[in-house]
């Protein structure tokens, strides 16, 4: 299974990507959680992107798109992937399909704004897992600490009330232009078209992952006998 989950900054896509990658066994490529590690480690394309992150904007399309393209042709890419956070903008979109890479379907997930707000101002990260927790809505066991490693959990910068506005606002820019670009092409009779569906990210945890595992089907089976045979 080839995937876009798209949707606003907090609406759940980070938590829901990891109970499908789990269900599908396809890797997740997270644009924001690979930039937060070039950022952790120094990386040259770390020092370029923060200060567009910091902000709320958006990291240019050209270091995005080649970012994801060597990402794509990793081996663990074969049997498919999830797109969280990628592509954002038009640009990013027609590059991946000039690319040749096709996607089976396209998931937008929505919110009420006022939620959105809740859960970005209670979100905290483990910043080297990238495991999401919210002081409200999923706390960890220890407040302040990861589950796994009982390390500090922290605060994103960018989850700062100024900087979620801003790219609550940014999101909006781009959203309405990518939406409407895959729906005319799911109309269209294109074979390589992917299907565009809508699901509501209002709700517990597990209602949304249900929700989303209803849409995408089950498991394929191959897979599931592979994780069998690794067992
Ligand atoms: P990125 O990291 O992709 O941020 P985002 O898209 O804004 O998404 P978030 O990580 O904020 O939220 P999420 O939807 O994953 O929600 P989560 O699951 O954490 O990008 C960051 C920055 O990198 C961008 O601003 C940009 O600068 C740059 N960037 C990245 N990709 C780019 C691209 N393609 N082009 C250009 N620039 C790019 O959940 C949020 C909170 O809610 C958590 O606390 C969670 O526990 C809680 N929660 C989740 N689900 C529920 C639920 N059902 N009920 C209650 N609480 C819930």
């Amino acid at each position: 299974m080839r995937l876009i989950l798209f949707g606003p900054p907090a609406v759940g896509k980070g938590t829901q990507a990891g109970f499908i990658t789990q269900r599908y066994g396809i890797p997740q490529i997270s644009t924001g959680d690979m930039l937060r590690a070039a950022i952790d480690k120094g990386l040259p394309l770390g020092l370029q992107a923060k200060k567009y992150m910091d902000s709320g904007g958006l990291v240019p399309d050209e270091v995005i798109i080649g970012l994801v393209k060597a990402r794509v042709e990793q081996p663990d890419c074969e049997g498919g992937f999830l797109l969280d956070g990628f592509p954002r903008t038009i640009p990013q979109a027609l590059a991946m399909e000039k690319a040749g890479i096709d996607v089976d379907v396209v998931v937008e997930l929505w919110l009420d704004e006022s939620e959105l707000v809740k859960r970005t101002s209670g979100r905290r990260v483990h910043l080297s897992s990238g495991r999401t927790y919210n002081v409200i809505f999923n706390p960890p066991k220890t407040a302040g600490k990861d589950d796994i490693t009982g390390e500090d959990l922290v605060q994103r910068v960018d989850d700062q009330p100024e900087t979620a506005r801003k790219r609550l606002e940014v999101y909006r820019l781009h959203a309405s232009a990518l939406t409407e670009h895959y729906l005319d092409w799911a109309a269209s009779a294109d074979p390589r078209a992917p299907k565009y569906v809508r699901i509501a990210g209002a709700g517990p945890i597990q209602e949304v992952r249900d929700r989303l595992f209803d849409v995408l089907g089950p498991a394929r089976p191959q897979r599931q006998a592979q994780s069998a045979r690794l067992a």
